[in-house]
């Protein structure tokens, strides 16, 4: 049995939505042998990223970053998690990633820097991007809760 690690922020009923249909795609009958396992970002451990196999995260677009939910997460694991500094503090590269994730990102106006954000920092973990990042902005509506279920489906999947 692998496991897929669902960490997000999902502060409002839009992004509560979104969350809901990555987290019903990810448990889609039709895929077997995953565990999933959801935590929202203030709460999950590094034992939660150390024991999975592969990780979706959520989060919203703040002032032009990832939420500062999403960010304390980073920086709790961060570093048990196998994530390389640079020598002035910012995340280096370790370039052997291996467990797939992916990533969602709510917004109202421009989730740029918010993407930007996270993928800087994931891109300093042993992790590799296996799905396009899911960009959604202003409301949720059958074709953005479709996109949704298809990534957590996608990342379930990979793992089975
Ligand atoms: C303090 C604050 C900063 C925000 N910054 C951004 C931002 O930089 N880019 C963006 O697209 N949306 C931004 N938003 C909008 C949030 O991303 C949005 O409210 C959140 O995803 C929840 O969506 P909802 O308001 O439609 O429920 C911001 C909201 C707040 C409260």
């Amino acid at each position: 049995m692998s496991r897929l690690l669902i960490v997000h922020h999902s502060p409002t009923p839009t992004v509560r939505t979104l969350t809901d249909a990555v987290v019903a795609g990810a448990n889609d009958d039709a895929i077997e042998g995953v565990e999933v396992v959801v935590r929202e970002a203030l709460g999950a451990t590094a034992d939660d990223v150390l024991a999975a196999d592969g990780y979706l995260l959520g989060t919203t677009a703040n002032f032009g970053y990832m939420s500062g939910a999403l960010k304390h997460f980073f920086d709790t694991i961060f570093l048990e998690a196998g994530g390389a500094l640079s020598d002035d503090g910012s995340a280096g590269a370790t370039g052997s990633g291996k467990k797939p994730f992916g990533l969602w990102v709510h917004g109202r106006y421009d989730t740029t820097g918010a993407v930007r954000s996270v993928l800087s920092i994931v891109g300093a973990l042993p992790w590799s991007q296996a799905a396009d990042v899911l960009e959604v902005m202003g409301d949720v509506g059958e074709e953005q809760r479709a996109s949704a279920y298809e990534l957590g489906g996608t990342l379930a999947a990979l793992l089975s």
